[in-house]
């Protein structure tokens, strides 16, 4: 057993996910890392204080830096809006301390490429709160890519559709201002599925893109009569080739009418099929071209045993697991990697690419021309 030492940062919808996640990750995998609770900050006093209370921290804070700093704690976990997470992150790296970072990484390619730097130099354990990628479906669809059986990757068609924002009267938040959020849908959303792009296929060389606000304004949550401007992107779309050769189209929009968690692709291969929809999450359409000619047709896989750590949860297929079962498969995968030192897959260089492809497609967007993404050492 081995203990590992939390200090979190955040208790919005993320601090409360991870924590929750945290405390389940021992009823499901059981003791050989254990997570321990210490410090929680948020410079909401009463949020930072009631969050500790409820869910068993040792202590609480209203200055991130005191977590960074803090002697006790092992993983410093960044659960705030997305312009703290660098800052956050490169104190930490500088006092030794093993990152959980929420997505997007950074406000900027080059914020996330000086950070990655920075970590990595700093030889800490990193990992990135790319959660849809611990769906265990997923770690089925990358071994079935690799294995070759549906041939090679031609074509990935992409999208995360969200319409929580589609009623006027919704106010105001951080995710809407470029100093807090930078981008809109692209940054929030999109970079979920760049990231499955990523993981799935591999990395993109060259972006064509276009962004669009949708509603230029929205109610001040201090006094809801005033109103207030809605900076960044709340539709996206964009073309991009990988590195291998392969094309791809992803498409986001915060506002798309009727659509809850509308993340998912279809992946087109040279014998094959694949398409996901995370608002079904616990299946996959496959087609495969070497079927009876008389049965070809998409198959629907349901969720099993074998696929990633399924097994873990339930002995038999399609019982089914949720959002908060892939924060637990994260945060499992995040403490085993940093009390076993080991690099994860998930870690600040894979969300640097995804900074680089966002960066990207708002510089194509903005100059109306196809942008490429550099190498970066
Ligand atoms: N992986 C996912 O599926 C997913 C889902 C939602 C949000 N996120 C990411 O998680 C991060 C947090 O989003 P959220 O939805 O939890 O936001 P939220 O608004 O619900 O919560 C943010 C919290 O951070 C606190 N905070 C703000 N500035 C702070 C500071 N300087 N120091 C300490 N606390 C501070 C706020 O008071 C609030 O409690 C964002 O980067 C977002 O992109 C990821």
């Amino acid at each position: 057993m081995k203990k590992i030492r939390v200090g979190i940062i955040g208790t919005g919808f993320m601090g409360r996910t991870h924590t929750t996640a945290y405390k389940n990750v021992t009823n499901i995998f059981g003791d050989e890392v254990v997570p321990e609770l210490v410090i929680v900050a948020d410079v909401v006093e009463g949020a930072a204080k009631a969050f500790a209370e409820k869910y068993g921290y040792k202590r609480w804070t209203t200055d991130w830096k005191k977590v960074v700093s803090d002697p006790e704690v092992d993983l410093v976990d960044i659960s705030v809006p997305n312009v703290y997470h660098c800052p956050i992150a490169i104190e930490a790296a500088k006092n030794k301390k093993d990152i959980l970072c929420e997505k997007p990484l950074a406000m900027s390619a080059d914020e996330a490429i000086e950070a990655t730097h920075i970590v990595e130099e700093a030889g800490v354990i990193t990992a990135m709160g790319f959660n849809y990628l611990r769906n265990p479906i997923q770690s089925y669809v990358k071994e079935l890519i690799a294995s070759g059986k549906l041939g090679r990757v031609v074509n990935f068609r992409g999208m995360f559709d969200q319409d929580f924002n589609n009623d006027p009267e919704q106010m105001h938040e951080w995710r809407m201002l470029k100093k807090e959020s930078a981008s809109g849908a692209l940054g929030d959303l999109a970079s979920h599925t760049i990231s499955l792009s990523q993981y799935l296929v591999g990395d993109i060389s060259e972006v064509c893109g276009m962004t669009q606000i949708i509603v230029h304004e929205r109610p001040d949550p201090k006094d809801p009569s005033k109103m207030l401007p809605v900076e960044n992107d709340d539709l996206v779309q964009f073309l991009f080739t990988y590195e291998n050769g392969a094309m791809g189209a992803i498409f986001s929009n915060r506002l798309a009418s009727g659509r809850k968690v509308a993340l998912g692709y279809e992946i087109q291969m040279t014998n094959g099929c694949i398409v996901y929809n995370q608002e079904r999450q616990n299946e996959v359409q496959i087609y495969h071209h070497d079927d009876d000619k008389r049965e070809r047709g998409f198959k629907t896989v349901l969720i099993a045993p074998g696929h990633g750590d399924y097994g873990k949860f339930y002995g038999g297929a399609g019982i089914g697991l949720g959002y908060a079962d892939q924060k637990t498969i994260e945060e499992y995968h995040v403490l085993k990697h940093v009390a076993e030192r080991k690099p994860s897959e998930i870690n600040f260089r894979f969300g640097m690419k995804v900074m680089q492809v966002i960066d990207a497609v708002l510089e194509s967007a903005a100059t109306h021309k196809w942008v490429s993404i550099e190498k970066v050492k």
